[in-house]
């Protein structure tokens, strides 16, 4: 199929995304002029409906070409796979499923590739081809032997370099686990990841020069959003620190996807060591930042049912399973039951309401170092400035979590 000529999509884009805020920089600005993003969507493309909670595939050969350059160019993530197999050329009527492979939302692949700060002749790695898009624009932007791109599903690979070539870029696609990194093209000057870790695989930072980057989103539990991008220096002594900058969301790696819990709730979490009035309202956690503070004070996962009459039950569980908090209403005010050796809630509760004494500073004021042992992140030791203030927060042992975890030895 002949399809028009978008560079006055591209533009376009461009020029939105200038608006915006997420575009800066004129080396940025020439590589979404110059990168067509409907050749990355050539499979075609799932919508959400609203109405049944179906994904309805839309390919190019179905739709008149103005509308799909109007659809390949407008401002959202468009999903390519579903489920780790189904792509929208395969499906001929609404389905269902969980996202796997997407073409991400232009201001956040644009907003990640300023934040990454690369300069002229730097080499970068990208976990998460997905469709190719991405990497195109790195590829214009460092050159197409500069970039090294791994993508975990051979099939989605496989597509993504094929769209790579026609766009005219014969870059290094790599079919892979992208947590292990790539040994045989580096060390990297960055490394960008757009798909979601719980923790930063130390073999980045093994993988990345001193004074080198990594942004990636990280939550340490495995909840959809309270996530948030990690920017961090690599230093020589083989550490790395930095910083959340802002919330993120992507979808998880794959062996990091979540594993619904399953069975009896309610039978899980009968038998109780404590049982107490909730302080803090489970609801609270709907918010960006205590959900995330939460994973930080207990990594797991949150589930929320609603019985047959009504009665909704927060649970959360820790990575193990073995230590869960459920949260039930009643007459507007929340009990928690807790049991297993961690007090979820307990320490839930400790983590908000300390970062609430302190100002309820936004994400960016997380501070993350990364060693072969341990993640730590804290809030602390720093000068805050918000639009209408600006304060201290101290140390405060209640904002510091420590991860620790077994060094790698691939
Ligand atoms: C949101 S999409 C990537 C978007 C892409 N960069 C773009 O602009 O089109 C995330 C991709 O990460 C891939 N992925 C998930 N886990 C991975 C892993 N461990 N290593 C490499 N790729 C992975 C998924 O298969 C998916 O294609």
């Amino acid at each position: 199929m002949n399809l028009p000529d978008t560079s006055r999509h591209r533009r376009a884009l461009a020029a939105r995304l200038i608006a915006q805020g997420h575009l800066k920089s004129p080396a940025w600005k020439a590589a979404v002029e110059a990168v067509p993003r409907e050749l990355f969507l050539s499979s075609g493309v799932f919508l959400p409906e609203e109405a049944t909670g179906l994904w309805r595939p839309i390919t190019p050969d179905g739709m008149d070409p103005e509308q799909w350059t109007a659809l390949a160019y407008s401002d959202q993530s468009l999903v390519t796979q579903l489920d780790g197999r189904l792509t929208p050329d395969q499906a001929d009527s609404a389905v269902s499923g969980f996202p796997t492979s997407s073409s991400t939302l232009p201001a956040t692949v644009v907003g990640m590739l300023e934040a990454l700060d690369v300069e002229d002749g730097q080499n970068a790695a990208e976990i998460g081809t997905g469709t190719g898009y991405s990497t195109a624009l790195m590829c214009h932007r460092l050159g197409e032997d500069s970039v090294t791109s791994i993508e975990v599903d051979p099939r989605v690979a496989e597509r993504a370099d094929a769209s790579l070539e026609t766009a005219g870029y014969s870059t290094w696609t790599v079919t892979g686990d992208g947590l292990l990194g790539n040994p045989r093209r580096a060390p990297y000057d960055r490394i960008i990841a757009t798909c979601a870790v719980r923790r930063i695989p130390y073999t980045w930072i093994r993988q990345t020069r001193p004074g080198g980057i990594i942004l990636a989103t990280v939550g340490p539990g495995s909840w959809s959003y309270g996530t948030g991008l990690a920017k961090l220096t690599v230093k020589d002594d083989g550490t790395a620190e930095g910083r959340i900058i802002g919330p993120s969301s992507f979808m998880p790696a794959r062996s990091q996807a979540v594993v619904p819990v399953s069975g009896d709730l309610a039978a899980c979490t009968a038998y109780a060591d404590t049982e107490r009035k909730a302080i803090i309202e489970p609801d609270r956690l709907n918010e960006w930042m205590p959900a995330f503070l939460a994973q930080l004070a207990a990594p797991g996962q949150l589930v929320r049912a609603v019985a047959g009459g009504g009665q909704e039950t927060v649970y959360l569980f820790d990575t193990s399973r073995e230590s869960f908090a459920a949260l039930t209403a009643d007459a507007g005010e929340w009990t928690v039951r807790q049991g297993g050796p961690l007090a979820i809630w307990d320490a839930i509760e400790g983590a908000v309401a300390a970062w609430r004494d302190a100002g309820e500073p936004d994400i960016s004021a997380v501070r993350v170092e990364v060693s072969p042992h341990a993640h730590v992140y804290w809030i602390g030791g720093q000068q805050m400035a918000t639009p209408n203030r600006s304060y201290w927060i101290g140390d405060n042992p209640a904002l510091r979590w420590e991860h620790r975890h077994q060094p790698l030895t691939t």
